[in-house]
């Protein structure tokens, strides 16, 4: 999602809708403005594109010199005019854009409900603007301070309100906003392009802190406390395209780097904070229900495919219940024994590609239940399926995917935790310890990626290798494959990824001096065999990187090169030992000097067949 404000004699509505269209790269659906014309406020949105909120706008325009604009990404709720943003309270005496998610808005909602509030859209967002009414005590500070007392999660909020003429109110809580600050004007943003064509001059605001603004000023406060925060004005040099990219040369690095986030945020909502289990409120199966299905089927392409792999392991693993796991091209066109007794699990990043879409369809007609696991809120698998499990990934750009896996991956955890509770297939014990271990997960991959000099040097290195391998065992083969196809995706050099235990039945024929390997070695039980595995490749005189959990230095003896990523449960590692190998696949590619974020042939979404 953006968020765009404004404050200042210029054209409001056009400064909106132009700061919006900078940031139309990220992705949305939906689209919308709230102006503050010196009595009320008024609110123009849309579905769709932006060029739809500019032809209403055209039709109607709004005057005012105060504004807030956003761009819409659904989460909760689908696309609609109803569920974008700007939303009001029932008088619209307050209008919010937010970004992030609201984890406690069902109750919150449900209490608002209760004394009296009409509740327009199916968004968390809007329990902010009834919040703002039902609280409102004369004064805009305290009464943005009461209600973001009542808020449990991440947002980045934009609030003007009739009761404050010539002020616009921002929020930070663990989503960006920045403040650009102009001569006679200011302005709020979720992105620094958006300002760029105005203003150098930012503020980044921290988690905690509020900005008021008015056209002259901008003061800085701790959003409990009211204290005020002093800070440097921060002057910003790129130009738009890097600022697009968030000051990344290309947005696939850009969203290696946001993983960390992305899990948490796919994570969060998903675990009770009382019991601390598993809780998918939007699946709310029951425990006939899920002991009806004897077979899992999941369908994917591509990355998703990989992270079905683990998928299948995951599932099997906590709940002994059979999973096949199969691209979605060879599903369709065979007799695929599923019935009203399988749960059909569709797996898609965009939610658009037509294979794994004839899969779903095919999976409902023979009677299966249906699931997706994707990444895009409307659409058209998201929509098919009977439910869905939403990846908070955020818009990828990049057509090599990155974060959307390591949240499908996490989705395939959590999904098999929750299975396995209503199944009883799990102690409270090992469930928290389960959850302790996926909660640290985002820390410990920040770790890898701020320690990657190593990686980077080691991805230049194989710049220009005829053939590369990928090596595993156990869950580590699916990792691999994952690895290899990033690698071939944006390097364009030929790899393959293999069993370990199968190269002796043919590959290892391709072994020669200098050939690169690069071994996973992540599962205790096999890192014996590994070893066995990779003595094999190095007598034939290969080049081998080994890639396993800090602390196991045995393996340094037996590689040439080690990297290594931090302790967590055997079931978990794909989470983290994915990373090293995106980084190397991104950093060959750039020292290729190839169109990274671009590959030649290659799609984002393949819609055809
Ligand atoms: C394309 C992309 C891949 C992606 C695959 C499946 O081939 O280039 O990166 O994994 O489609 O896409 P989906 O949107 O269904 O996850």
């Amino acid at each position: 999602c953006g968020i765009m404000g404004y404050i200042g004699q210029q054209q409001t509505q056009e400064i909106l809708t132009n700061g919006l269209k900078k940031l139309e790269y990220r992705g949305y659906d939906s689209v919308g403005v709230a102006i503050h014309d010196g009595e009320s406020v008024q609110v123009t949105k849309a579905e769709g594109r932006l060029d739809n909120l500019a032809s209403r706008l055209e039709n109607a325009p709004l005057q005012g010199s105060i504004g807030i604009g956003h761009t819409r990404w659904a989460t909760h709720g689908r696309p609609s005019d109803q569920n974008s943003h700007p939303h009001t309270d029932d008088n619209t005496e307050f209008a919010v854009v937010h970004n992030g998610i609201i984890e406690n808005y069902i109750e919150l909602k449900q209490e608002l409900v209760a004394e009296g509030a009409t509740f327009t859209s199916e968004t968390d967002s809007e329990v902010i603007a009834q919040l703002l009414s039902k609280l409102y005590d004369g004064d805009m500070i305290t009464t943005i301070q009461k209600v973001i007392e009542k808020l449990d999660g991440a947002y980045a909020l934009g609030i003007v309100s009739e009761h404050a003429p010539g002020k616009l109110y921002a929020v930070r809580q663990a989503s960006p906003l920045i403040i650009g600050s102009g001569d006679g004007e200011n302005f709020i943003s979720s992105d620094i392009p958006a300002v760029l064509e105005h203003t150098r001059d930012v503020y980044i605001l921290e988690d905690g802190e509020m900005a008021v603004l008015t056209e002259e000023n901008i003061s800085l406060m701790d959003v409990t406390t009211g204290n005020p925060i002093s800070r440097d004005l921060f002057r910003v040099d790129w130009d738009m395209e890097q600022a697009e990219k968030n000051g990344f040369d290309h947005f696939m690095l850009k969203e290696i780097f946001e993983q960390p986030k992305a899990l948490e945020k796919t994570m969060a909502g998903r675990i009770d904070k009382e019991t601390n289990e598993v809780d998918f409120p939007e699946l709310a199966w029951s425990e006939e229900q899920v002991a009806k299905w004897d077979k899992v089927h999941i369908v994917a392409c591509g990355t998703a495919y990989h992270a079905g792999l683990l998928g299948k392991s995951v599932i099997e693993e906590l709940t002994r219940t059979p999973v096949d796991v199969e691209v979605a091209s060879e599903f369709r066109y065979r007799n695929p024994i599923v019935t009203e007794n399988t749960l059909v699990i569709a797996v898609s990043q965009s939610g658009e590609t037509a294979d794994t879409l004839a899969a779903l369809r095919q999976s409902k007609e023979l009677g299966a239940k249906t699931l997706s696991i994707t990444n895009v809120v409307g659409s058209s698998i998201s929509r098919e399926a009977d439910d869905v499990i939403l990846t908070l990934a955020g818009p990828e750009i990049a057509v090599a995917s990155t974060k959307a896996y390591t949240t499908q991956v996490l989705s395939f955890y959590l999904l098999g935790i929750y299975l396995a509770q209503k199944k009883k297939q799990i102690t409270p014990e090992q469930n928290a310890q389960y959850m302790k271990a996926l909660q640290h997960i985002p820390e410990q991959m920040e770790e890898i990626l701020f320690h990657n000099d190593d990686i980077k040097n080691y991805g230049e290195s194989i710049k220009d290798a005829k053939s590369v391998f990928f090596l595993g065992r156990g869950i580590d083969t699916a990792v691999a494959l994952e690895g290899s196809l990033k690698l071939k995706e944006i390097s364009y050099i030929h790899s393959e990824a293999y069993a370990a235990g199968e190269l002796k039945h043919g590959t290892l024929a391709l072994i020669e001096e200098g050939t690169p390997i690069i071994s996973l070695l992540t599962q205790e039980n096999l890192y014996d065999k590994m070893l066995g595995n990779i003595k094999e490749v190095s007598a034939r005189g290969a080049n081998v990187l080994g890639i396993t959990m800090s602390g196991n230095v045995k393996v340094t003896q037996y590689v040439d090169e080690t990297c290594f990523i931090p302790e967590t449960y055997s079931l978990f590692t794909p989470l983290l030992s994915v990373v090293p190998l995106q980084l190397i696949s991104y950093y060959t590619s750039l020292a290729l000097g190839n169109d990274v974020d671009k590959p030649r042939n290659l799609a984002k979404s393949v819609t055809v067949e």
